[in-house]
């Protein structure tokens, strides 16, 4: 666990952890408001933020924007990240020893940030962040309460662009979250 952005900056640099850095240009560690109440977690960079090595700057991420805006949600308020921070191949899922080899950055991201709400978008982020056990479908648009941290599972932004029907479900879910945020904020 790294104590300080310092120190996780320092020892993410050059990180040969997992087969995953033999393709990557940019490692993505995140982008956004280290003391923002709101974190976001997705899966791994794609084509575009391995190029500029931030996160979410590509389609997925411009639609994910516009309900931001759509719904008075700053993206400048916010903490955006990956359970990969290096791009998997043809953008295929994060294997299992890929995310555990990354997971001590994005503890301690968490740890440094002390987010408020974390969105989990898609089933790899829900999977690696509440278990197994939790499946997509069945648990977006529910808050699961643990230690103190309040999470909303949705949909991956990227589902919304090939299935136009998520869209109402993504807009309803950050909805909450905003009115979370609210709540938060005025108690
Ligand atoms: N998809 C993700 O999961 N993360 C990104 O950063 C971009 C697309
Ligand atoms: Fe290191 Fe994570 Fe990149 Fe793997 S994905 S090389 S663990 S930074």
């Amino acid at each position: 666990m790294y104590e300080t952005w310092e120190q996780l900056e320092e020892a993410i640099r050059d990180c040969k952890k997992c087969k995953l850095y033999q393709n990557r240009n940019n490692i993505v560690l995140g982008a956004g408001n280290k003391k923002g109440n709101i974190m976001i977690i997705g899966e791994g960079p794609g084509a575009d933020e391995d190029r500029e090595g931030n996160p979410f700057v590509g389609k997925a991420g411009k639609l994910m924007n516009q309900a931001f805006i759509g719904l008075g949600l700053k993206r400048e308020e916010m903490y955006i990240t990956n359970i990969v921070k290096c791009r998997p191949p043809g953008n295929r899922d994060p294997e299992p020893d890929e995310a555990t080899c990354c997971m001590d950055y994005l503890r301690s991201q968490v740890i440094l940030i002390k987010p408020k709400i974390i969105l989990l978008l898609g089933r790899i982020a829900l999977k690696n962040i509440l278990g197994k056990e939790y499946g997509i479908t069945d648990s977006r648009g529910s808050w699961v309460e643990k230690k103190g941290i309040w999470y909303m599972p949705t949909w991956h932004p990227a589902a919304l662009l090939r299935d136009e029907s998520k869209k109402i479900d993504f807009w309803r879910d950050m909805k909450q979250v905003r009115v979370k945020l609210e709540e938060m904020e005025s108690s």
